[in-house]
């Protein structure tokens, strides 16, 4: 049976809306039609407990040159596609109460550092994640290089612990893509 599909595309050029409204085929033809919605996804609600199955999957990503954009972007089409709501907003637009107020976290930087060390994640998004305020929310970090993160997904996951999240993945991508790993992680909620 064929369903509608219908993602999103951005709201505005940081904040990415996509509302399930069923099977999603990120690859299927017309998939690329995306119908716009108000960015109100991880707005709503305060309990991290999905209400009506439906989980609010929010991630947030900086992105310097549209890497880890297109990487986060793909991730929240990607959740829509597993049946939950997604939002992927920039940095630098991205609301900490909504944030904190999603049922799931996923939160992204582009590798900053001399490529085989001193990797780190960007200020913006450090300054972020501890600006969150978190009870038990299940959440990933992820982030876009070209040689190694090093320890920087390992930083961000501790950051975010101490904020309240419950880290339960960390991912790496390589190009625009979403991470490898992100789909199980997906299954988990
Ligand atoms: C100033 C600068 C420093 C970087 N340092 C690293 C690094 O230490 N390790 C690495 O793997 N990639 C490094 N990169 C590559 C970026 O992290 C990578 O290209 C990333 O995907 C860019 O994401 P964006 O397009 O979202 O900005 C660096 C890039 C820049 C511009």
């Amino acid at each position: 049976m064929a369903f509608p599909s219908v993602g999103t595309h951005r709201a505005t050029p940081s904040v990415s809306t996509y509302r399930h409204l069923g099977a999603f085929d990120p690859l299927a033809p017309g998939a690329d039609s995306l119908q716009c919605i108000p960015p109100v996804v991880a707005a709503a609600g305060t309990s991290h407990t999905p209400q009506g199955g439906i989980v609010r999957v929010a991630i947030v990503y900086d992105s310097r040159t549209g890497t880890t954009k297109a990487a986060a972007e793909e991730m929240a089409q990607m959740a829509v596609a597993a049946g939950h709501e997604s939002t992927a907003v920039a940095v630098q637009a991205a609301s900490s109460a909504d944030v904190s107020a999603a049922d799931a976290v996923c939160i992204g930087s582009w590798t900053e550092g001399l490529f085989f060390i001193l990797q780190h994640a960007t200020k913006a998004t450090m300054e972020f994640i501890d600006s969150l305020s978190l009870d038990g929310t299940p959440a990933v970090v992820f982030c876009t290089y070209k040689t190694s993160p090093g320890k920087m997904l390992d930083k961000m996951a501790s950051a975010l612990e101490a904020r309240g999240a419950r880290v339960t993945g960390s991912f790496r991508s390589r190009g625009r893509q979403a991470p490898d790993g992100f789909a199980g992680w997906l299954d988990s909620l």
